[in-house]
């Protein structure tokens, strides 16, 4: 018996994978959190399957589904939005199946970062622009931040942000980037990247508070960050002209001429 832990992606049921699809047919039994679960992915469970919606119960309760299953021998597909590595809970319930010595894999899935990029058709890493994405989010009900990771601390580095979890906090997060990125500075705020109600508000950080106006809840990604709007970024090394590199050697003598890798 194994539990398999499966990314859902972000709410387009096609942006599962394959591994994740398969898994799932695979096994009698499946919990999914919530709504931000796609109803179409549990069409991949086998006839019988029993199909346990997680949302309303704890940590102890998900562990006792789990255990059932494990004494009788039947694997489960665990089902989180997006990608495991973020804001899944999966940690803990990992940490507690290994105190149980009961086997587990993990499947990744698209996360919702990706899926607002696609969304928007932009690059969120431009040459010279921005060549980092901070995942972040700003502090919740139930979730503080450890100090150092504050909004104006990620701000100095002029990075692409991904603010999740925050759009009932957008003044917030606004007030806390102004004074780095400025008052022109592009974001965009996609909500439910993917699903078919999916829309997105492309403003700057002086605009986007009026041109959401409190229309979005919940399921909204924040974006923020030069890389947005750029249309002058420099071109990459990587398919210019002359650049010397492995699977384009430029002369006999280049380091690369001759190389099978
Ligand atoms: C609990 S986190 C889950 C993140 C997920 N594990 C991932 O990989 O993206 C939920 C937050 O992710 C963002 N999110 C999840 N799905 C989204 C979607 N389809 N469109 C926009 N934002 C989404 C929102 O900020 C939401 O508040």
């Amino acid at each position: 018996m194994t539990v398999h832990f499966i990314g859902a992606g972000p709410g387009a049921p096609d942006l599962l994978t394959l591994r994740g699809r398969d898994l799932i047919a695979a096994s009698p039994i499946c919990l999914y959190a919530g709504s931000l679960v796609p109803a179409e992915l549990l069409g991949h469970c086998p006839p019988g399957a029993r199909i346990v919606n997680t949302a309303p119960l704890d940590l102890d309760a998900i562990m006792a589904e789990i255990a059932t299953a494990h004494a009788a021998g039947q694997d489960v597909a665990r089902l989180h939005s997006g990608d495991l590595s973020v804001w899944s809970a999966m940690g803990e319930q990992i940490r507690r199946l290994r105190a149980l010595d009961i086997p587990f894999t993990v499947t990744p899935g698209v996360p919702a970062f990706a899926a607002a990029a696609a969304a928007l058709e932009v690059e969120l890493t431009l040459p010279e622009l921005a060549q980092s994405l901070v995942l972040t989010r700003t502090p919740g009900r139930a979730s503080t931040m450890p100090p150092a990771e504050s909004l104006t601390n990620f701000a100095v580095t002029g990075a692409t942000l991904a603010v999740h979890l925050s759009i009932h906090n957008l003044a917030q997060v606004v007030a806390d980037l102004m004074p780095a990125y400025g008052a022109d500075c592009a974001v965009a705020v996609v909500w439910r990247a993917s699903w078919p109600d999916q829309r997105i508000v492309r403003a700057t950080l002086s605009s986007i508070e009026a041109a959401v106006a409190g229309s979005m809840e919940r399921t909204a990604l924040i974006l923020v960050g030069p890389a947005l709007d750029a249309a002058d970024f420099a071109e990459s090394s990587l398919y210019a002209q002359g650049y010397d590199r492995r699977f384009r050697p430029q002369h006999a003598g280049s380091r690369y001429a001759g190389s099978s890798e």
